[in-house]
């Protein structure tokens, strides 16, 4: 007999038992469902609907349900639909009649809401561990890099010289900005919607406001119809897990790029990369690339509630059903990204001298050469033109700009006198970019240690 069976004159169709359970993933909530159910059964103890000998009773069993879930004694059932509806079943089994109280004032629409807030606080904060540990490894990697010159990129055409620590620090910005987003995300999602009942809250005089501060809300939702209908605290983990995995995505292309024969940048350690079956001399960053691949069946898990969402009339539709499943598709494939990429990072080897060499060609000190003009008081427009003719001539001659002799810069323009070699020395046109921001030793030591502090703050 289902828990709903009463209006029914027929069992449910074979296929449609099947189609319409969730206990096959919604399981994952079985922690949650009894901790919210305690703490529902507690409240009705305390403010009387039922008697506090009822609430213990049912709280005892709550925990031995609980339990025995744990060491995998339990067998859920398909019949029973869902996770909400197999503990209910198996609470009543065990303590008879009692156990058909605990739903008093309840509906599965706010249990379940409750059970996905309470369920995703808690990844949010496991998520958030594990990339607080990734930033810490690429601030590690910064710390050692300060004077690894390297090429900066444009187009992926050699730009400008910067540092690895520069570039590793770009991408600790980006995980630290993840880590706001997550924390928006659990501030937003913070409040108990317990009490909203089916849609319309309930006649009882429950008390929210004890039950949220139990399971450790900030507050209650103050809309029964959107305390259950809401799952945007769902959809804006999903956004932010899809821009944290795009930055991941963004960090791993560079790194299959760096490792590949043309570039030799950095080589992954072999713990992290796998061979072929038929080519014997191949070594292939799948790791990286994998988190790359990823990252599209997140963008897919956010793009796929969106859509669930955007044509249901309030309240609850049992399309809702269908968040789950996402969530915990993208919980997975972000942590275990950051589980990998990290020591990926870790244990990598970075060439500094192939990265030095890249530094000096392909012209990055282009730039400074006219700035060197438009310091002596070339209008900065005219000064790129000199250059870009200086340019040309290098490119036919198979030379670069520091190769030339004063009196060839001096055909193009006779601003120029001896200081200019100094002025366009790969380390030279780092060091001097001292701006906030910008990639000198000193300036990328500040970043670091404001990094640190920030890190600390979003923890
Ligand atoms: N398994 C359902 C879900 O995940 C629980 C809520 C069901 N509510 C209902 N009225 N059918 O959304």
């Amino acid at each position: 007999m289902k828990l709903w069976g009463g209006r029914f004159e027929k069992t449910t169709d074979a296929l449609v038992e099947d189609f319409h359970s969730s206990i096959s993933f919604d399981q994952r909530l079985y922690k949650q469902d009894v901790q919210g159910s305690i703490a529902h059964a507690r409240m009705l103890g305390q403010v009387g609907v039922i008697s506090p000998a009822e609430a213990d009773q049912i709280i005892q069993g709550l925990h031995g349900i609980l339990e025995d879930i744990q060491s995998g004694k339990v067998e859920f059932e398909v019949g029973a639909e869902d996770i909400h509806m197999n503990i209910e079943k198996l609470l009543t089994e065990r303590i008879g009649v009692v156990g058909k109280k605990v739903h008093t004032g309840r509906s599965r629409n706010d249990q379940v809401a409750l059970d996905l807030r309470l369920f995703l606080r808690a990844e949010i904060d496991k998520t958030k561990d594990l990339m607080a540990t990734l930033i810490r490894t690429l601030l590690d990697i910064a710390q050692e890099h300060k004077e690894t010159w390297m090429p900066g990129y444009t187009h992926l055409q050699k730009a400008q010289p910067i540092t690895f620590s520069h570039h590793v620090l770009a991408y600790t910005q980006m995980f630290l900005r993840d880590m706001g987003r997550f924390n928006d995300t659990r501030k937003r999602l913070n409040f108990s919607p317990l009490g909203s009942g089916a849609m319309a809250g309930t006649t009882f005089h429950l008390d929210r406001e004890s039950v949220a501060k139990e399971l450790g809300f900030d507050g209650v939702t103050l809309n029964s119809l959107d305390g259950v209908s809401d799952r945007d605290f769902a959809l804006e983990f999903l956004g932010a897990t899809s821009i944290a995995m795009m930055h991941l995505s963004r960090l791993c292309e560079e790194l299959v790029l760096w490792s590949s024969g043309e570039f030799q940048f950095i080589t992954m350690d072999d713990g992290y990369s796998t061979g072929s079956s038929i080519m014997p001399q191949k070594k292939n960053p799948d790791v990286a690339e994998l988190v790359r691949g990823k990252t599209g069946r997140v963008y897919g898990d956010l793009i796929a509630l969106l859509t669930v969402m955007k044509g249901l009339p309030l309240a609850y539709n049992k399309d809702m059903q269908e968040d789950k499943e996402q969530v915990f598709d993208a919980i997975d494939t972000i942590q275990k990204s950051l589980l990998v990429v990290e020591p990926m990072l870790r244990t990598m080897k970075v060439n500094r001298e192939v990265m030095a060499r890249g530094a000096k060609g392909g012209f990055t000190n282009a730039t400074d050469l006219a700035d060197y003009l438009a310091k002596k008081n070339v209008p900065f427009r005219e000064a790129h033109e000199i250059v870009g003719r200086i340019v040309l001539y290098c490119t036919k001659k198979g030379c670069g700009l520091e190769d030339l002799k004063l009196e060839e810069f001096k055909e193009f323009s006779d601003v120029f006198s001896e200081d200019l070699f100094e002025r366009i020395g790969i380390e030279y046109c780092v060091r001097e970019r001292k701006l906030t921001g910008g990639p000198a030793p000193e300036t990328v030591s500040r970043a670091i240690e404001l990094s640190t502090q920030e890190l600390e703050k979003l923890i």
